[in-house]
């Protein structure tokens, strides 16, 4: 069979130390025992104010607000008159997670490595959680593909997502509609988050969707030693709880009436959130689920561990086994084509629906990622 030939192909490539030219995101290759993921362990944070400024604190975290059990959230409120939208057509990369090094590099745990580590930082990878997200649903993904800038520097491999052709066409070209309804996540968490751990929520301030709290986790994936940031919405307000225990995702949903309905939502909705909040360990998910004109209409709290559980009545559904297999497999893949320690190289990693992980070598390119002020100033 095809597979059969796939895996031959890339044993063959191994046995003679050549890199394969290609991956495979055949569900049905990953199929096996979950790979070890340690618990996340949070090395700090970072805050983005209104105007993307970058702040080594906690400014921006949030404080997660019950909300009653019938609320009369509208979601719509506000999106013309109190909304200030970031420029997503501004590309940061790296730079926040970069910043957050150069400041706090004496931060990360290099308990487990030896003095022949090679890597001036102790971790193979850095990057940001939703491009790791992206990779674990890559096996189950059939609409949008994605392109992955990957350069080694000091023995630490930097991946920055690099924005598609299709992916800049929908940007430019969202309906209003696609554009409100973008809101509409942001103004639920305005409804459920206070800004001070004994306040409450002020639905009636400006949504500015520049504003961010970050988290930096270390954590580790078979023989991947990962650096990475996400974003997160609140915490709860029990101080006794440590991060990354005590986040709480926020998420929007259209309500639920009929079993089609639900079974979307299991195949394709919580696997992106089960991804999301299980890579940095985020516990819990609190969803809104709301109507057509954007009124929350009901409440619930998903916890993260229980999310594969819930799914298993479902056939032919997603397993985070091979999510998790794909991602460390990916990394291992990763580590095989970049090999050159130089910042101004990037290999371009790409994949595209139904197709394999291929990749290309770009050197001095608009693809450069890794800034002047961050390979002058770092320390090895
Ligand atoms: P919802 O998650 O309720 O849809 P996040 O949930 O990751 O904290 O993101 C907050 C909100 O940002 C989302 O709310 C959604 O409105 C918007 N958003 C995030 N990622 C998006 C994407 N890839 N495309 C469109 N909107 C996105
Ligand atoms: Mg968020
Ligand atoms: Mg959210």
């Amino acid at each position: 069979s095809d597979l059969n030939s796939d895996k031959r192909h890339r044993a063959s490539d191994e046995a003679q130390h050549r890199p394969a030219e290609t991956l495979s995101a055949h569900r049905q290759l990953y199929e096996r025992n979950f790979p070890l993921y340690k618990q996340p362990v949070e090395v700090g944070f970072f805050s983005l104010d209104s105007h993307r400024n970058f702040f080594n604190d906690q400014r921006k975290l949030r404080y997660y607000v019950e909300p009653r059990q019938s609320p009369d959230f509208n979601l719509r409120d506000g999106y013309t008159n109190r909304f200030v939208k970031r420029d997503d057509g501004v590309k940061e990369k790296l730079d926040h997670m970069l910043k957050w090094i150069l400041a706090n590099r004496d931060k990360i745990k290099t308990r487990d490595q030896t003095s022949s580590s090679s890597s001036a930082l102790g971790v193979d990878f850095v990057t940001w959680r939703g491009h790791l997200t992206k990779v674990l649903t890559t096996p189950y993904e059939t609409q949008e593909g994605w392109m992955l800038a990957a350069s080694k520097f000091r023995g630490t491999i930097y991946i920055s997502e690099v924005e598609t052709e299709a992916a800049r066409a929908n940007r430019v070209t969202r309906s209003e509609r696609q554009e409100e309804m973008m809101y509409w996540g942001y103004k639920f968490e305005q409804y459920t988050c206070a800004d001070d751990v004994n306040g409450t929520p002020d639905p009636g301030g400006v949504v500015n969707t520049n504003e961010a709290f970050c988290t930096v986790v270390q954590t580790r994936l078979a023989d991947h030693k990962l650096l990475f940031s996400g974003e997160v919405d609140c915490r709860v307000r029990d101080d006794a709880v440590p991060a990354p225990g005590c986040y709480v995702e926020l998420k929007t949903s259209a309500e639920i009436c009929t079993p089609k309905q639900r079974s979307n939502f299991h195949r394709y909705k919580l696997l992106k959130w089960w991804a999301q909040s299980f890579l940095p360990g985020v516990p819990q998910i609190v969803a809104g689920f709301r109507d057509h004109d954007g009124i929350v209409v009901s409440i619930e709290t998903f916890q993260t561990s229980k999310i594969s559980q819930l799914i298993k009545n479902e056939q032919n559904c997603w397993k985070p086994t091979v999510c998790m297999n794909f991602c460390n497999d990916f990394l291992s893949f990763v580590k095989s084509v970049v090999k050159e320690d130089d910042p101004r190289l990037v290999y371009l990693l790409e994949w595209e629906p139904h197709r394999d992980v291929t990749y290309t070598v770009h050197r001095d390119s608009p693809f450069t990622f890794l800034p002047e002020w961050f390979v002058k100033d770092t320390r090895s």
